[in-house]
């Protein structure tokens, strides 16, 4: 479909508008006919409002995490919607005004305001999980926020029986008392064990590891000092490493520090120089630097196991420089220019060679890719994203997106106007039948539907209508029956 510019932009602003209301548990009706073995519950996290007191945030990531809970129920759907109730949430909705300084956000005021305001808003708007029957809202800045799986009332911030605790220096405590627990873990469908990452920001930097049993025990955080300061969205885990994806970046820590700047604008990142990967053995033993000789950025990881020969391969996502998330126009414009939508592509990595091979599995944009939950390392499974149609070299993600990784085959459906989030896979195991959840935009009527999707070839099996816009938001989880809370 054609499309012109103005058209995007303004379909994205549309789309990006606060949510104004919460329903309990309302009826949705259905076009098409749900999978009868469909039963559970979607949870899936985005940002909700966008502004407070009549001034907008800076950046799209700044805003309220915002929970949309679907449950399938023998052919009916139940809808329930909350903001997660953080404690910046609810002091700033006492107030009527910014209180906190965000991501991209400075609290209007100017320096005064933001003079030394160390603690940022946690906004709970990046991800969401069940784990251990316990539902969390993560954001990768800070703790995560347990939820009733139920209500989706807001049970407070998750400690992990208090390892989440931070006891580096007084500066670091004072600004973050808890450790931050990123929005991307691996979570092993066969063992139960999570393992995910916190980067601490200071002088030195340190990447955390985490991991959590079945029952929901976090073993003592590992603390991996790094060379230098860097900004990981989201790490590999294969049988035999975790590996992060290091690119050069540099963050003017006393601007930022002394209120001058927002974190987003002090964070510099040097996508021209390649990354480095950081492997660090799951079973002990020192970590390595491998210089990759890629450049760019990757926020995603579709998929990393290990290789016959010793290697690692990781099907990641990679913008060929940084995007300029904070302001749609800007990237639609930089990427016009500059070609750097994000695609997906296979990184070979040797950890005994400082040289990685790169190859391209599409030449359409891709992001938020998916895959069905497996065991740790597994071998590979197709990967679901949304996509950029192949006419269009602006990051207007109007498609959904399937790649066979085996046979490299590329299935894609765009939805013309309408924009998809994140496809996310319902079976519980890869060899049973599939199918996929994904919220959709409808730009002419600018409310939400819920689409249920063949795996398979992406067609539509059912409509689920929305009462309302939900607006373009990042990561969701789907939770079978028989192990919904
Ligand atoms: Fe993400």
């Amino acid at each position: 479909m054609n499309l012109t510019r103005t058209q995007m932009l303004t379909t994205l602003a549309q789309a990006q508008t606060p949510v104004e209301q919460e329903y309990n548990d309302l009826e949705l009706e259905v076009s098409g006919t749900l999978p009868p073995a469909l039963n559970g519950v979607l949870f899936r996290n985005g940002p909700g409002r966008f502004e407070r007191g009549g001034v907008r945030y800076g950046h799209a990531f700044d805003g309220d995490g915002h929970i949309c809970r679907f449950q399938f129920d023998n052919g009916r759907v139940y809808y329930r919607n909350r903001f997660v109730r953080t404690r910046a949430y609810l002091a700033e909705e006492r107030a009527g005004r910014m209180l906190w300084r965000g991501f991209g956000t400075q609290k209007p005021g100017g320096l005064p305001a933001n003079l030394l305001r160390l603690r940022f808003k946690n906004a709970a708007n990046t991800s969401i999980i069940m784990h251990a029957g316990r539902l969390l809202a993560l954001w990768e800045g800070g703790a995560p926020h347990r939820l009733d799986p139920v209500t989706l009332a807001t049970l407070g911030e998750e400690d992990f029986d208090g390892q989440l605790r931070n006891r580096f220096d007084p500066l670091s405590r004072w600004s973050s008392p808890l450790l931050p627990f990123s929005a991307h873990p691996s979570i092993d469908a066969v063992s139960g064990e999570l393992i995910n990452f916190g980067l601490v920001l200071g002088r030195p930097s340190r990447l955390i590891l985490y991991r959590v049993d079945a029952e929901g025990r976090m073993a003592t955080p590992a603390v991996h000092q790094l060379d230098r300061f860097s900004f990981v969205h989201q790490i590999a885990v294969t049988d035999r490493w975790v590996c992060a994806l290091l690119p050069y970046a540099d963050f003017d820590i006393p601007r930022a520090l002394l209120g001058l700047r927002s974190p987003a604008a002090s964070l510099k990142l040097d996508t021209e120089r390649p990354m480095q990967a950081l492997l660090i053995p799951r079973d002990g033993g020192p970590s390595r630097l491998i210089e990759t000789g890629v450049p760019g950025f990757v926020f995603h990881i579709a998929q990393a196991l290990d290789t016959e020969d010793g290697g690692l391969s990781l099907h990641v996502v990679r913008y060929p420089s940084f995007p300029a998330l904070g302001d749609v126009e800007q990237f639609f414009t930089e990427v016009e220019r500059s070609d750097g939508l994000p695609r997906l592509e296979q990184l070979r990595i040797d950890p005994n060679g400082d040289r990685s091979t790169l190859n391209r599995c599409s030449e359409t944009g891709f992001e938020l890719p998916t895959s069905t939950p497996g065991r740790i390392g597994a071998p590979q499974r197709p990967i679901y994203g949304i996509a950029t149609p192949p006419e269009r070299r602006l990051p207007f993600f109007s498609a959904l997106s399937r790649f066979e990784i085996d046979t490299g085959e590329l299935t894609q459906r765009d939805l013309g106007r309408d924009l998809p989030g994140e496809p996310i896979p319902t079976a519980p195991t890869a060899d049973s039948e599939d199918w996929l959840l994904a919220l959709v935009y409808r730009s002419a009527e600018q409310r939400s539907d819920l689409l249920v999707l063949n795996a398979t070839d992406l067609s539509t099996q059912a409509t689920i209508h929305l009462p309302h816009r939900v607006p373009l938001g990042f990561h969701g989880c789907w939770v079978p029956e028989s192990s919904a809370a």
